[in-house]
């Protein structure tokens, strides 16, 4: 996830910004860059050698030292265009007069973006940020003040952003602005900050003011003035920091699970930002197969491991119903050994969080051979996968520290319910208001995951009286059925628990037998066409003495009764269903690992990213 900093008033502003800009490396990142400011010039340096680009930043602007009291320096991690230089941050409008750095994603850069070329505009990068910086240009160019020209430029941008701006004109001025993407600014006597996250500046002040939507804070040294869109004086609350660098890190919670847990809301709604256009049409910019290409499939074949598995089996469920067309999922390491059946109208999309998995990478690489369409839903951009695939549809989760993935599945999910949209609307075979229910319905998640994230406490309750349990089943049918596959994953990798995954109707077929007293049964019961008959499923096991937990949504009484301990959650129509379902699973595997004192971020025995077989 970007990273920005600011600092202005401080004789050493090149190694504050080099200092803040390490801080931010814990978030992950592909490149860096920092600007400094005076009168004559914008100085600029950017290295994009991965996670070494802070440390070469700071050897290569060790010539800078001293030029400035005044710049502003950004950590990437690619959403839009490669991880290069070019599209490293601080980036300048034309005249090189204006620099700024941007976290955040500008929807609706394309269409700004083409009309400041039509206007004579040279944009040097792919990124959707330059627009920024020459929208900000012809403020300047119309007269205005840095401010004004801010102000301006944000009333025709859609999106998310924090930014930091300045230019030569006012050299001890910086701009900040944000709408939805955090950012906080503070002041000392002699000096002003800005910053994306709180680590990056807390060892020089904690003095801090966290800014609200579309608030402008005005930086000069030593003083900060904070005004709303309209220009009007803005009240703000000071920020009580009492963390240190490593809690802040973590945005104070106590450990990267919880705070990738918390993430989970903007995750979707970062997936699915821009990629309904103004005529409800599903467009996905780094897709690159032709309405014929996908008009011409005759099936999908998603190959992938571990949770991205998971979320490809839901996927099925979505492809299936709105394309209408076949879809077969496959563990990836089990399918580039098998002879599978392909040509060039199968469309084969690998499913990775890191683009990386060797068995992926691999099985993506053998449908190419065999001439199948190859796409990835990747959540970093440039990946392998994402370099060697026909097309790309990146998700938006933001770098992902704890080795059990979380915000990573749910924005899996969400593309590839985009995805699946994408292809109906092709395909027509689902009518344009078709399309916007299910849409709008994975946009009300953001809402519904918030809700459903709290009430963590009531699933701590239900995880303190299982304590005990050793053996654990999760059962779910339709859609339900990977989300309890992901459940019973999530307890297995971070508490060391036996858990396994069941389909309802498959239990008795075997798994009944080992059920008796002191087994815990989780069957996840919320809507969809099959919810009584999973009913049926747990009252068989009921009267076989397992400890029965019921998730099931608000208001729904049918399983009052059977079940030992009830998890509820909002509800939601039955596809977009498992993105909020599969959180009280894994608050459910959070505080059964807890209680057992172990550590959640970094599971015994297991790797965040796979490379070998
Ligand atoms: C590892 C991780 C899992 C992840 C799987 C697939 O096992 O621990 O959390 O689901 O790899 O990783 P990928 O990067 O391909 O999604």
């Amino acid at each position: 996830m970007c990273g920005i900093i600011g600092v202005t008033g401080a004789a050493d502003a090149l190694d504050i910004l080099l200092d803040g800009l390490e801080r931010l490396e814990y978030r992950g990142y592909d490149s860096a860059g920092v600007a400094l400011v005076s009168a004559e010039a914008i100085d600029r340096v950017r290295i994009a050698d991965g996670t070494h680009s802070v440390a070469t930043l700071r050897t290569a602007t060790e010539p800078l030292a001293g030029r400035s009291s005044t710049g502003v320096g950004h950590t990437r991690w690619a959403t839009h265009g490669h991880p290069t230089e070019h599209n490293a941050h601080p980036h300048l409008d034309c005249s090189g007069r204006v620099a700024l750095v941007h976290n955040g994603i500008i929807e609706n850069h394309l269409e700004l973006a083409m009309r400041l070329s039509a206007d004579g505009h040279t944009l040097a990068s792919d990124t959707d940020t330059e627009v920024l910086a020459h929208l900000i240009e012809e403020g300047l160019a119309r007269g205005e003040d840095l401010t004004t020209a801010v102000r301006s430029t944000l009333a025709v941008v859609r999106g998310a952003f924090a930014l930091g701006v300045m230019t030569t004109d006012d050299p001890e001025l910086i701009v900040a602005s944000r709408r939805i993407s955090p950012l906080i600014v503070g002041v000392t006597d002699t000096a002003g900050y800005l910053a994306s996250d709180i680590p990056a500046v807390l060892d020089r002040t904690r003095n801090l003011i966290a800014l609200e939507d579309d608030q402008v804070a005005e930086l000069r040294p030593g003083s900060v003035v904070v005004t709303d869109a309209a220009g009007a004086p803005a009240t703000t609350t000071p920020l009580n920091v009492e963390w240190d660098v490593e809690a802040a890190q973590k945005g104070g919670f106590p450990d990267f699970m919880s705070k990738e847990m918390a993430d989970q809301p903007a995750a979707v709604l970062d997936t699915l930002r821009g990629r309904r256009g103004p005529d409800g049409v599903i467009a996905i910019d780094q897709l690159d197969l032709s309405h014929d290409d996908l008009a011409r499939l005759t099936k999908v074949v998603v190959v992938a491991c571990g949770s991205s598995f998971h979320a490809g089996l839901v996927a099925k469920y979505a492809f299936e119903r709105w394309a209408r067309i076949p879809v077969e999922v496959d563990i990836a390491s089990e399918f580039r050994y098998r002879d599978p059946v392909l040509d060039a109208t199968a469309l084969v999309v690998g499913v990775s969080q890191s683009g990386e998995t060797v068995d992926t990478l691999q099985a993506m690489r053998h449908a190419r051979e065999d001439g199948a369409r190859v796409v990835v839903v990747s959540n970093v951009v440039d990946s392998s996968m994402a370099r060697e695939a026909d097309g790309v549809l990146y998700t938006r989760a933001g770098p992902e520290i704890g080795v059990a993935a979380t915000k990573t599945v749910l924005a899996q999910i969400t593309a590839l319910e985009l995805l699946a949209l994408h292809l109906a609307q092709v395909r027509g075979t689902m009518t344009h208001e078709q399309v916007a229910v299910e849409f709008d319905e994975l946009l009300r998640l953001e809402g519904v995951l918030a809700e459903t994230l709290a009430r963590s406490d009531d699933v701590a309750a239900v995880a303190s009286g299982l304590s005990h349990a050793t053996d654990f089943f999760f059962l779910g049918r339709h859609a339900g059925y990977p989300t309890a596959l992901e459940g019973a994953l999530k307890l297995k990798e971070i508490s060391y628990l036996h858990a396994e995954g069941y389909p309802g109707g498959e239990l008795k077929h075997g798994p009944l037998a080992v059920i008796e007293p002191g087994c815990v049964v989780v069957a996840v019961a919320t809507g969809g066409p099959l919810k009584e008959k999973m009913l049926s499923n747990v009252a068989e096991v009921k009267s076989r003495g397992a400890t029965v937990v019921l998730v099931v949504e608000d208001g729904d009484e049918d399983g009052a009764g059977v079940a030992d301990y009830t998890i509820r959650v909002p509800a939601a129509r039955d596809m977009q269903s498992p993105i909020k379902d599969i959180v009280p699973l894994q608050q459910l595997a959070y505080h059964l690992a807890v209680g057992r004192g172990l550590d959640v971020d970094r599971p015994r025995n297991l790797a965040k990213t796979v490379t070998v077989e």
